[in-house]
């Protein structure tokens, strides 16, 4: 066991406003993660801190907050593995706080078309144990919709007419599954809210936790734009 400090962004509204930091010291085990951490938190000293979480495995994207400065997902993130003390947590950027930890998704969802699929085939365990009469199984796309990308690219938090990293991620998967939607789709990310945003800062992709790598599909459609303008 070891203490350690959480000072974690508080706001409500009404109540902490405006918002401030608040220091937690914990004890804590070897292996316990980010989130474990505010669990504990909650259940020990304060019942109304906010924050999201749902699988503890890197699969819903909720538990997604800025740790030390970067994002990350908590559940994912092992305290022990983060050297800077306090441990520092803060709600995402660019999206509107709904208290302490948690924020508004409503401009990321927005920006992700209901007509696209996010579903892919499943990578298959191999051709001897597949007969052949399974259809291949389906999988979700890799991305789990943290909204971390959009919180680190310096060019959302400034300006919501950007449709951001991971909304063209999905639009570039959509028009390798669906070549006949090509020129819609190419129409949508050379438009206004498009590609033309991007300052090719990369920092989505790094701090992508699902390795979606969003620069690279950006990347990609800007060079299908072009060549089909040529
Ligand atoms: S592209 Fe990566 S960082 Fe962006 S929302 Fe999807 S999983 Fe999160
Ligand atoms: S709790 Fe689901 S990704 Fe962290």
């Amino acid at each position: 066991m070891q203490t350690v400090t959480f000072r974690i962004w508080r706001f409500k509204a009404a109540q902490i406003d405006p918002p401030q930091f608040q220091d937690f010291k914990l004890s804590v085990e070897a292996n316990m993660s980010v989130l474990e951490g505010l669990e504990k938190i909650r259940q020990e000293q304060d019942q109304t801190l906010m924050y999201r979480h749902s699988c503890h495995h890197a699969s819903c994207g909720t538990c997604a907050c800025k740790i030390n400065g970067r994002e990350r997902l908590a559940c994912i993130t092992p305290i022990k593995d983060l050297p800077a003390r306090p441990i520092t947590l803060t709600p995402l950027d660019g999206f509107a706080s709904l208290g302490d930890l948690v924020v508004d998704m409503h401009r990321f969802y927005k920006n992700l078309s209901a007509d696209w699929s996010y579903l892919r085939e499943s990578d298959h365990p191999g051709p001897s144990r597949a007969p052949r009469e399974v259809k291949p199984f389906m999988r979700f796309e890799n991305c789990v919709e943290c909204g971390a990308c959009v919180s680190a690219c310096p060019v959302t938090p400034e300006s919501e007419k950007f449709m951001g990293p991971a909304a063209l991620a999905a639009l570039h998967d959509e028009l390798e599954k669906s070549p006949a939607k090509a020129a819609d789709l190419l129409s949508l990310a050379g438009g206004s809210r498009g590609v033309r945003w991007c300052k090719s800062a990369l920092r989505c992709s790094q701090v992508c936790p699902t390795a979606v790598y969003p620069a690279r599909h950006i990347a990609e459609l800007r060079r299908r734009g072009e060549r089909s303008t040529k």
